[in-house]
């Protein structure tokens, strides 16, 4: 846990709402900065939405490198999480030398997709003392087909899972947690059971808080998820939008 992940902890056992989105770029950073958004993700989504690929399997750790690098520029004190890219994942000894690369580059928080087998590569982090959150629920790296794009947590089975994942890696000291698409219940219930910060996308209301890619939420992507809302819609700005988000998440 470090000073941005304490101030979230911190939201949470006030029960202020969290709010953050995705930004690739200083001018996006700076606009989500100025609407009071309280940290920044620098997705590995950047792969769909500004590379234009089907899916986020090939970003490079340079590539993420590169837009943290952008983001951090834009930004005074917004925290910056990163992705930790699946080409990153081959062994420790790659996955570490790739969070060094992100954390220089002006990330302060490493967002990992969880699967079961990866669970000696986050102890190893948390060793290390690197600030880590944990992805669960669908995780975009390991899609391999459409029938993969749904709501997680909906049979007892794979709620179980789910409740187990987020249980083992809260004992762990992970230091956030981020549901997408996860069932809203089944959301609700690890929020209330985990210490720790979750943040949901498309899992529900009741998460500690919210997270958006910024592009949905602006209305340009190219595959607009169903629970994502327009927020530039009747809006002047993209700042406007944001601070509505921002609102809305607080809300
Ligand atoms: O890469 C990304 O933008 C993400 C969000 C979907 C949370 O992981």
């Amino acid at each position: 846990m470090n000073n941005a992940t304490k101030k979230l902890l911190l939201m949470k056992k006030r029960k202020k709402k969290i709010s953050s989105i995705t930004a690739y770029d200083a001018s996006f950073a700076r606009v989500a900065e100025q609407a009071n958004i309280d940290f920044i993700l620098v997705g590995d989504s950047l792969g769909m939405v500004i590379q234009g690929c089907d899916n986020t399997h090939k970003v490079t750790v340079e590539e993420m490198v590169y837009h943290i690098k952008c983001v951090e520029k834009g930004v005074k004190n917004t925290p910056i999480m990163a992705d930790l890219p699946r080409v990153a994942l081959k062994n420790k000894k790659t996955a570490y030398s790739s969070v060094k690369k992100i954390l220089k580059a002006g990330a302060s928080i490493i967002k990992i997709e969880y699967q079961d087998k990866s669970f000696g590569l986050i102890e190893y982090l948390l060793k290390k003392k690197i600030t880590v959150c944990c992805h669960l629920g669908l995780k975009p790296q390991f899609i391999k087909s459409s029938r993969d794009i749904k709501v997680h947590g909906k049979t007892n089975k794979s709620a179980k899972e789910i409740i187990a994942q987020a249980d083992l890696l809260n004992d762990a000291g992970v230091s956030m947690i981020l549901l997408e698409c996860v069932d809203s219940k089944v959301a609700k219930f690890i929020s209330k059971k985990v210490d720790i910060p979750v943040i949901g996308i498309g899992s529900g209301q009741h998460t500690d808080g919210q997270i958006s890619v910024l592009y949905d939420l602006i209305g340009i992507s190219k595959k607009i998820p169903s629970f994502a809302k327009n927020y530039l819609k009747n809006k002047n700005s993209v700042y406007s939008a944001l601070k509505n988000y921002n609102q809305d998440v607080k809300k």
